[in-house]
């Protein structure tokens, strides 16, 4: 299959974001906003965050001990998700947004998300509907539609903290010794100006933090099941980690974790078992019919596969 496919304009509109990579639905365009993410997401830009990632997931270690000493369940699905809010926070914007703070694990911050996915299937019919509501009073949007308005106000909390990013001082940013992703495009050599415009950052900044946090959360929540529902898996698990780690104060990097060969297939089975996107993800050929067996795509049709 020809790998200049676009993205398919009726399924991809759903978040109301075609700014944003993730709803860019020209491939030509979509390789040039693609292109300038990828930096970001090399091992060598994800090594000099890895610290950071280690320093939340230590946040998230202590307030499960203090849960588990006052005898309080801990609620995985939201748990897993603040952990990933907060990582994708400070990669995109240098400053976390801290639900592993919050008292309620961030459930007021994933409603609004889930609102968006329950909005979805509608914006789908009505590419509109996500500016409309953008453009209306606010009061307007909390009597008509309050789920709407959650969305809303998620959105703004991304422009603003899209703002605050890019108003703040070089020096400061600089001194991070890893790239702040949003920072990052808005200088980026490989984006023409029209694709550095506030708008267009904000959106993006958007699109990384749904894309980075959901899925994440997801797959650590679906194979931290499995990993209990399993004894035997569990057991095997523990063991190789207690070899490979004899003081937990010195957790090992990343690249030797990965070395660990029960560790591994435990994430590529929790990535399979989690399935990263629900639905196919459908694409078109605009110029050109496609042959497929015995059969004629024409130009135009979109065709996706699970
Ligand atoms: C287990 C983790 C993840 C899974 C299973 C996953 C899966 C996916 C899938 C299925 C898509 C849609 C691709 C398409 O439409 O063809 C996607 C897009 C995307 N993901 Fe992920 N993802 C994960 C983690 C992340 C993380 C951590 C980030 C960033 C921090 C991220 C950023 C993106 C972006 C920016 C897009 C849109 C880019 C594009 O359309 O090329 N993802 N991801």
């Amino acid at each position: 299959m020809s790998n200049r496919l676009d993205k398919s304009a009726y399924f991809y509109c759903m978040l109301g974001n075609p700014k944003a990579s993730f709803g860019t639905i020209a491939a030509d365009l979509h390789r040039i906003r693609r292109g300038a993410l990828n930096p970001f997401f090399s091992q060598q830009a994800v090594a000099k965050f890895s610290g950071h990632v280690q320093a939340i997931v230590d946040r998230f270690v202590d307030r499960i001990k203090s849960c588990a000493e006052r005898g309080e369940t801990i609620p995985l699905f939201y748990a897993y998700r603040c952990v990933t809010v907060d990582i994708i926070t400070e990669y995109i914007f240098g400053h976390q947004f801290n639900l592993l703070d919050r008292a309620d694990w961030g459930r007021d911050f994933y409603s609004a998300w889930r609102s968006l996915w329950e909005l979805s299937p509608t914006i789908r019919q009505f590419p509109w509907m996500m500016d409309a509501f953008m453009a209306m009073p606010r009061w307007f949007t909390a009597l008509t539609n309050p789920k709407a308005l959650e969305v809303v106000d998620l959105f703004s909390d991304v422009d603003e903290q899209t703002k605050i990013l890019l108003s703040s001082d070089l020096k400061q940013i600089e001194s991070k010794p890893y790239p702040i992703v949003v920072w990052g495009l808005s200088k980026s050599d490989l984006l023409p100006a029209s694709e550095k415009t506030f708008t267009r950052l904000a959106v993006e900044a958007n699109g990384l933090l749904a894309a980075g946090f959901e899925t994440t959360g997801a797959v650590l929540t679906h194979t931290t099941y499995h990993i209990l529902a399993n004894p035997e898996v569990h057991r095997k698990l523990l063991a190789e980690l207690a070899e490979a780690i004899p003081d937990l104060d010195h957790i090992p990097g990343f690249q030797q974790l990965e070395q660990l060969s029960y560790l591994r297939a435990v994430v590529k089975e929790g990535l399979r078992l989690a399935v990263g996107a629900y639905s196919r993800l459908p694409r078109v050929n605009p110029s050109g019919d496609m042959q497929y067996g015995n059969w004629v795509i024409p130009a135009g049709v979109s065709r996706s596969l699970s």
